[in-house]
């Protein structure tokens, strides 16, 4: 190998590390379905990648309403989150969203996630991202956008908070991105400046619990998934706006459940609310 390829392959591997919206790195994937790189395929684009083809608890999954498990464990899902200056990046997959201060990035706040057995674990704010179509299916009812927020604890497990949308009404929270989005259509990193996150925070009430996994490679079985069970809603210039730096949708198709439960928490006292009523 001539010394130029050679660093044109390590240009590459660390490209495709810095393009990886999660740890892991590893080579490209695709969305498209029955071609080589698609999803049913990931598992053998490389042996770090074998869960999304063997694992038994992967994500995303259809979420059967009726066979969700009303568990009174669960607690509300606490979260607090601050301001903080923010990047968006188009990796030619998915939009991310990552928070840095002083060019170190940071977890600009945290969520208490109650476990099935009463146990209460802390993990920290860590990016956001968003997938076109959604992702997880309600009774086989798929949204047209998902927004997951992930969380970290300290050995790298991840409790990420599923938002599904509808379009309707302005979400008040993409009107500080309108600018930042149009650009990043253009060029596929874009500083952001203080975003206001607290938004984010609100109608945290009903959610589907369950065990999962990443829904891109390597699709690590470490995630504990809360689909909120009240949607947003966005207008369509707001849709408009996020989709348009992504040529191709970015959902991984619903995996099998294997017998994991799907969990149901809904707040004392409020009246049932889920998907099945949007
Ligand atoms: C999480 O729980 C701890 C201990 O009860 C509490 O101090 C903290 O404020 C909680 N954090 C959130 C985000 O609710
Ligand atoms: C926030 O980001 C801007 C660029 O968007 C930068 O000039 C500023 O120094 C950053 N502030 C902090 C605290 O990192
Ligand atoms: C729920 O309603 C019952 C009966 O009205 C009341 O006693 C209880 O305090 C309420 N719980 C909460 C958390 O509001």
């Amino acid at each position: 190998m001539t010394v130029s390829t050679w660093a044109a392959v390590v240009l590459l591997s660390s490209l495709t590390v810095a393009l990886s919206h999660e740890e892991g790195g590893g080579p490209s994937f695709g969305y498209t379905p029955g071609t080589p790189d698609g999803p049913e395929n990931w598992g053998k684009l490389s042996p770090a990648y074998k869960a999304c083809n063997e694992g038994k608890a992967q994500s995303p999954i259809d979420i059967v309403t009726a066979s969700a498990i009303p568990n009174p464990n669960l607690d509300t899902l606490s979260r607090v989150y601050v301001p903080c200056n923010a990047t968006l990046h188009n990796n030619g997959k998915d939009i991310v969203m990552t928070f840095e201060r002083d060019g170190e990035p940071v977890m600009p706040g945290s969520i208490n996630i109650t476990t099935a057995d009463g146990t209460v674990k802390v993990f920290r704010f860590k990016m956001v991202h968003w997938h076109v179509p959604a992702e997880h299916s309600i009774n086989g009812k798929r949204f047209p956008l998902e927004l997951h927020l992930v969380h970290a604890d300290d050995h790298g497990d991840k409790a990420v908070v599923g938002i599904l949308y509808k379009i309707g009404k302005p979400d008040p929270f993409y009107d500080q991105l309108t600018e930042k989005l149009r650009e990043l259509k253009e060029t596929p990193t874009v500083a952001a400046g203080m975003v206001e996150l607290k938004s984010l925070q609100k109608r945290t009430g009903s959610y589907f619990r369950y065990m999962g996994s990443l829904t891109t490679p390597p699709c690590t079985e470490n995630v504990v998934w809360n689909i909120l069970g009240k949607g947003r809603e966005m207008s369509q210039e707001q849709f408009e706006l996020i989709t348009a730096p992504l040529p191709h949708q970015d959902n991984r198709p619903p995996q099998p459940l294997n017998g994991r439960i799907v969990a149901f928490y809904n707040p004392p006292n409020s009246t049932i609310s889920h998907y099945t009523y949007m």
